[in-house]
């Protein structure tokens, strides 16, 4: 049985190594062991077990719904598949809304889930609760910019942060997660140059979705590369089957196209 240091297992250090080294980082959504299993094979650095799973697997129409039970769940079907890529997982809406809440759902998706860091989102409350989470010694990962789980607050899936205000407390808020011990933080929807100002101040690794090319990797929800709902698909993600003759072709051509930043191009990203 290999050892995980000879699988070389990507690790919060591994992922900061890759932004130091410049080498972008290429990571997708996953919920099951067989996906997990194409993803890592493919060189697939980290694997998000997302919310998401709420809309694109059990056909909900916000991400509102999912349940820590869920995440635990899905989280131990993709830990099964990913033997290299770093595990993420994503703590659903309301799972960290009071500190005691934060820290007993994120030590269950990682005790019974597996889950190598936690991702949370939202604005205010996400500072403290990243703070309490790093005392613990929890990785983390924090969410900024479009924030789904917010969707009846923001009222429509739009780009954040393109008026000077919201743009400069992003920016604060990026600042402001990292120093409470935030690993790794994620951008949604984005404008590229607000992205690329963020990425530049932060000394973590900083992941992009809808971010456009100039952070430190990208994430995209899987079911979307796959076209797996035709026409339903978001205006930064791109459809892999189009030229790929399998899903591990099309994975690997999203690894290939994020290593080498041609994805995104301005026609996945925002201005
Ligand atoms: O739940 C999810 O899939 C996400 C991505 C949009 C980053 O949070």
């Amino acid at each position: 049985m290999s050892t995980q240091s000879e699988i070389n297992k990507v690790s919060t250090l591994g992922l900061k190594r890759l932004k130091e080294s410049g080498e972008k980082i290429a990571a997708l959504t996953a919920y099951d062991a067989a996906f997990a299993t194409v993803l890592d094979e493919a060189g697939i650095d980290l694997i998000l077990v997302g919310d998401s799973l709420g809309m694109v697997v059990q056909g909900c129409a916000t991400t509102i719904p999912v349940t820590v039970e869920e995440m635990i769940y899905h989280t131990q079907l993709v830990v099964r598949g990913a033997k290299r890529a770093m595990v993420m997982a994503d703590m659903p809406f309301m799972s960290y809304s009071s500190a005691h809440d934060c820290l007993h759902n994120a030590a269950r998706l990682m005790k019974e889930g597996g889950a190598e860091i936690v991702k949370l989102e939202w604005g205010a409350l996400e500072i403290p609760m990243v703070s309490r989470l790093t005392d613990c010694g929890i990785p983390v990962c924090a969410h900024l910019g479009l924030t789904p789980q917010a969707i009846h607050k923001f009222g429509a899936y739009r780009v954040q942060g393109r008026e000077h205000d919201t743009a400069k407390r992003m920016i604060d808020d990026a600042f402001v997660l990292e120093e409470a011990g935030a690993d790794v933080l994620l951008l949604e929807c984005v404008p590229t140059q607000l992205a690329a100002q963020i990425r530049r101040n932060a000394t973590v690794p900083v992941i992009g979705i809808g971010a456009g090319p100039e952070v430190d990797g990208q994430i995209l929800v899987l079911y979307d590369i796959l076209d797996i709902w035709p026409g339903k698909r978001t205006r930064f993600s791109k459809n892999y089957m189009a030229q790929a003759r399998s899903i591990q072709g099309a994975i690997e051509a999203y690894v290939k196209e994020v290593k080498a930043v041609s994805f995104p191009s301005a026609e996945f990203s925002f201005e």
